[in-house]
């Protein structure tokens, strides 16, 4: 399949964070709390190298971990949201072309099939009403044998309190549910595990050769 150019014009409806939210995400202690602990946690002992992809970068505070901490990695951010996309751009700057950041939606990603050696998705598919789609595209940029990784929010009395501002914008994962979606999808290994009590689902997956 031919790479897509991103079309604002084709997308219904891709909801923004709320100003809290995004407030929340550019934060020194969010971006400290991603530096020190959410990255290593979410790669359960994958170790990325060649070219990455990473779906709804936000502020880009995983991304600047990882090439931080992967001299060899090169990763392309992207994020539906302009003002998340000048943000990261601001933050990815001094990896100089080790590090694109371009604005795309994640349910209809602007690259060819099989292009990524590692695609990410950190808490962002729950922002995404279509999240099986941002799945199944993510499965398609992968190149055979490449890797899916990443972990979201699982649906719970205390997500759908934070996310109320959002209204519509966000859907939840009910448990199970990504699991039945990944055995649908061309990928071999498919692995989740839950965490903080249910609240959370890490989940990676390899693309089928
Ligand atoms: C909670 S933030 C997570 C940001 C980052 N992944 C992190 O862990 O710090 C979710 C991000 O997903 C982005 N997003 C939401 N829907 C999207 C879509 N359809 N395509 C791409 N990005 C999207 C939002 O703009 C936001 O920046």
């Amino acid at each position: 399949m031919p790479a897509r150019e991103f079309d604002p014009a084709t997308v219904l409806f891709v909801p923004e964070m709320s100003a809290l939210a995004k407030a929340f995400c550019t934060s020194p202690p969010y971006r400290a709390f991603a530096r020190r602990v959410l990255v290593p946690w979410c790669l359960q002992g994958v170790r990325p190298t060649g070219e990455a992809l990473e779906i709804g970068t936000g502020s880009g505070a995983m991304a600047t971990q990882l090439l931080s901490a992967h001299p060899d990695l090169r990763l392309v951010a992207t994020d539906y949201d302009p003002d998340m996309v000048r943000v990261a751009s601001a933050s990815l700057a001094r990896f100089g072309d080790r590090a694109v950041v371009e604005q795309a939606d994640a349910t209809a990603l602007p690259f060819e099939d099989g292009r990524f050696d590692l695609v990410l998705s950190f808490a962002m598919l729950h922002h995404v009403v279509e999240w099986e789609k941002a799945l199944a595209e993510a499965v398609r940029v992968l190149r055979p044998g490449g890797r899916l990784v990443g972990y979201d929010l699982l649906d719970s009395a205390l997500f759908r309190l934070l996310h109320q501002r959002e209204g519509h914008g966000t859907r939840l994962m009910q448990p199970g549910e990504l699991e039945t979606k990944l055995k649908d999808l061309l990928v071999t290994e498919p692995h989740t595990r839950h965490a903080a009590s249910g609240l959370l689902v890490r989940f990676q997956a390899s693309k089928a050769a």
